[in-house]
């Protein structure tokens, strides 16, 4: 008897640990990861050793009074903690990888011959990593600065790297900019604090950088999540078809989610709560199968179209011109599975734009030209010398002369020759019709055109009530600015347009009226708005797009 309740007692619990896998109090599959690992393993994974591969005593697991210099367990878990970091990447140090394929929905033969855009139907596996621009390794998602999707994409003709940002235009187009760019948009070398200070200062003494900083201070600075965002790799890029006949053409991929995007009072109200929000809403939406995607555009000119403008179509700083292109689709970018190790994965992952296929040649201006070594430069750094050999960086297929150096090495290319040219039967080089039969040079103007900003300004900013908003997180990045650099920001942003000066004029001073009387509040009545803020968002009546 005794036997039979015990045996009904046993079923009951076998049957609760199944029946009620998780706990249903939220939707959010981030916390559930752990439990999910348990539910696939229901034993343990295996018998925990040593790095070297010796099963570990559970007598080891246990220091205290022991002979710790003898315990190879011990050894092992403390020194290598102490090197399990290596160098955070200089910018887009916080991202997010997951993987996912690209579809090809379009015939667009004639423009490039590239495998991964030719063939209707044709998938093509890729990993993608999903990162905000300035922050460091642990910071704020929410940050109004560039969002960025770079993807790898594993193509049969070597790796495709496309690395977008989720504005259209670039900072500066003269390469020797990156460090001070950086730098100015970064931490004060004495505070360690973000100073605009810094930023404002170099911005008006480099004005090209204004029309980008205009489009990340409008609604487009903040997306409302990663998959809420266009993405662009930025260039224009030459690509060529089976022929060796060329085009220049501009990326977009747009989001098929619907644009969104957050005021500032919405990313800090959810910034007080969850600064790693984006990164939970792109995994939470894959775990869900609820896969984000992508449109493939390609915005197409002639040589010749390219050669009678009245602006440079190479110029990474603008856009070009209505009616001076026609748009294509190609195809679409699914992303559809996380990755399950970050580390192995996102941190590991080496982009390079100067990673192109046949049929894209790539772009022919002087930032990509900088890029091309700038990328192989700090991954050189970061991760070695033989970062492509990392299993997430390498391509399906590659045969090189180069080889030996600190590892990983692989297969090394085995007992092959080891020099080109050579007669015994070493790898060749093919002949690619597609190659060009001319690449362009091009001179870069270093005259300062304010155009762009006022076109932005002007057209694409749709509404008053958006230029107004704009205006409002322009004078948010000043409340704590030089007075000097604030007046000359004000210059420089009534050049663009006497409205737009006025805007931010009005919308600082009375920014600088309120913080005057904020200054005389106790902090709690100072952070009263923010807390109600938060309050409306929790109990879910601050309601924003879905
Ligand atoms: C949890 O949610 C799932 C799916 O909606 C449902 O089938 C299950 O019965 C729920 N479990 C509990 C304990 O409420
Ligand atoms: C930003 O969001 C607002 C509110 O949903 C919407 O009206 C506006 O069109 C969006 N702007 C952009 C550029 O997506």
């Amino acid at each position: 008897m005794k036997g039979v309740s015990f045996l009904l007692l046993w079923i009951s619990v076998v049957d609760l640990s199944t029946q009620y896998r998780y706990d249903n109090v939220t939707v959010d599959y981030v916390p559930r990861q752990l439990t999910e690992f348990k539910n696939e393993h229901p034993r343990p994974i295996g018998v925990l050793t040593t790095i070297a591969g010796a099963p570990v005593d559970i007598r080891q697991t246990v220091t205290l009074n022991t002979d710790i210099f003898s315990n190879m367990y011990h050894l092992d878990t403390t020194s290598h903690t102490d090197s399990e970091r290596i160098p955070e990447r200089v910018v887009h140090a916080k991202g997010n990888g997951a993987y996912g394929y690209f579809e090809v929905t379009h015939d667009v033969s004639k423009y490039t011959s590239a495998d991964v855009f030719n063939g209707i139907g044709k998938k093509t596996p890729f990993f993608g990593r999903f990162s905000t621009a300035i922050q460091n390794k642990g910071g704020n998602e929410l940050a109004r600065e560039i969002k960025g999707l770079a993807i790898k994409l594993y193509t049969k003709e070597g790796n495709l790297d496309l690395l977008n940002l989720h504005l259209p235009v670039y900072f500066y187009r003269d390469p020797v900019d990156f460090g001070h760019f950086v730098r100015s948009f970064r931490r004060n070398p004495k505070t360690n604090i973000f100073d605009f200070t810094m930023t404002w200062d170099f911005i008006t003494q480099k004005p090209d950088f204004l029309h980008a900083m205009l489009w990340q201070m409008s609604d487009y600075g903040i997306p409302y999540g990663y998959r809420r965002m266009d993405i662009f790799p930025i260039h224009t890029y030459e690509v060529t078809n089976k022929h060796g006949e060329s085009h220049y053409v501009r990326f977009n991929f747009r989001t098929e989610q619907g644009l969104a995007n957050l005021t500032n009072a919405q990313a800090q109200a959810i910034a007080s709560q969850d600064p790693d929000y984006f990164t939970r809403d792109i995994y939470n939406a894959i775990a869900n199968k609820n896969y984000p995607s992508w449109r493939l555009d390609m915005d197409v000119m002639t040589l010749k179209q390219a050669t009678h403008l009245d602006y440079n179509p190479f110029d990474v700083t603008r856009l070009w011109k209505k009616g001076t292109y026609h748009t294509v689709t190609i195809g679409r970018l699914v992303v559809n599975k996380n990755t399950d190790n970050q580390f192995r994965d996102m941190e590991q992952v080496a982009f390079n734009p100067a990673n192109l296929v046949p049929g894209i040649p790539g772009p022919v201006d002087i930032m990509f030209r900088a890029r091309r070594f700038a990328y192989r430069d700090t991954h050189k750094h970061r991760l070695g010398p033989n970062h492509d050999n990392i299993e997430i960086n390498f391509p399906i297929y590659r045969k090189t002369y180069t080889r030996d150096g600190k590892p990983p090495v692989r297969e090394n290319m085995r007992d092959a020759p080891n020099y080109y040219p050579n007669t015994f039967h070493g790898q060749e080089p093919i002949i690619d019709m597609s190659y060009p039969k001319i690449r362009k040079n091009m001179f870069d103007r270093n005259s300062v055109d304010l155009q762009p900003s006022s076109e932005f300004y002007n057209h694409i900013v749709e509404s008053d009530a958006h230029r107004q908003r704009l205006a409002d997180n322009t004078a948010f990045t000043l409340r704590n600015v030089d007075r000097r650099i604030v007046k000359t920001t004000l210059k420089m942003l009534s050049l663009v347009d006497q409205d737009l000066g006025h805007r931010v004029a009005a919308s600082y001073k009375a920014a600088q009226e309120r913080e005057n009387a904020a200054a005389k509040l106790d902090t709690k009545k100072r952070y009263e708005p923010l807390a109600r803020c938060i309050n409306l968002f929790t109990q879910g009546r601050l309601k924003w797009v879905d």
